[in-house]
């Protein structure tokens, strides 16, 4: 179940929303089997909307996993545009391939194995839009070696914001509320934490939570 909404938020979403494509209907279930932590349908949606808000043409995943989110923000790409989709494992991105062939999407794909951050720094060209979906611990020094590779108007969208995988929401409310001092964090909630306070001090980057799926952070250079 979604952690932030409440259920009938999330049905209201969804029955005001378009039908699910086939392709849709098959990732949701092999999210479901496989116990997979995409963004989720909400949150989906809405990097589908900010991908087509920013006039994004160049887009970049770090952690793509089977290819759900990649597959939202390739519908909001136009048809000139492209993500590259990362992933630690292969087999992961075979998935990811078939999905967007099914979509007829594969020609707005480039499928990368390995580390994301490598991948980001083998690649010459410049992003509009980047999506940080690996692991939060990596969130702020990814962002701070990706940002200067970001077209003007661009967005960083990191997931994680509120929950999901083990993000401890009740610790980063004590974080930001006691100054952040004193507060023991796991990994990934710190990863969090460390991350959102860069960007509440960054001069530069405009920074708004929107409360879907897990939570998203998106950031725009200003
Ligand atoms: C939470 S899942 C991604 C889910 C995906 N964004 C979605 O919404 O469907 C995280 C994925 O990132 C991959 N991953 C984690 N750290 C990575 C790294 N440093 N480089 C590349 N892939 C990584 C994992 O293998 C996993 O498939």
């Amino acid at each position: 179940m979604n952690p932030i909404l409440t259920p009938d938020a999330i049905k209201f979403i969804d029955l005001v929303s378009p039908d699910h494509p086939e392709v849709l209907i098959e990732m949701e279930h092999l999210a479901q089997e496989r116990k997979f932590p995409t963004v989720g349908l909400q949150a989906g949606r809405a990097l589908e909307v900010i991908t087509t808000l920013s006039g994004a043409t160049t887009a970049f995943e770090f952690g793509s996993g089977f290819g759900y989110s990649a597959y939202w923000i390739a519908r909001g790409l136009p048809s000139g545009g492209s993500i590259v989709l990362t992933d630690r494992d292969q087999t992961e991105l075979d998935v990811a391939q078939n999905f967007f062939n099914q979509a007829g999407l594969s020609h707005k794909a480039i499928f990368e194995v390995g580390e994301a951050r490598e991948i980001f720094d083998n690649r010459s060209e410049q992003f509009d839009l980047i999506l940080f979906d690996h692991h939060n611990s990596n969130y702020l020094p990814d962002f701070n070696s990706v940002k200067n590779k970001l077209l003007p108007g661009g967005v960083i969208i990191a997931d994680n914001a509120m929950s999901g995988l083990t993000v401890d929401f009740e610790g980063l409310i004590s974080f930001f509320d006691s100054n952040h001092s004193d507060i023991d964090l796991n990994d990934n909630t710190l990863g969090t934490a460390n991350y959102l306070l860069e960007l509440k001090k960054d001069p530069v980057f405009k920074t708004f939570i929107v409360p879907l799926g897990d939570g998203l952070i998106v950031s725009v250079l200003t």
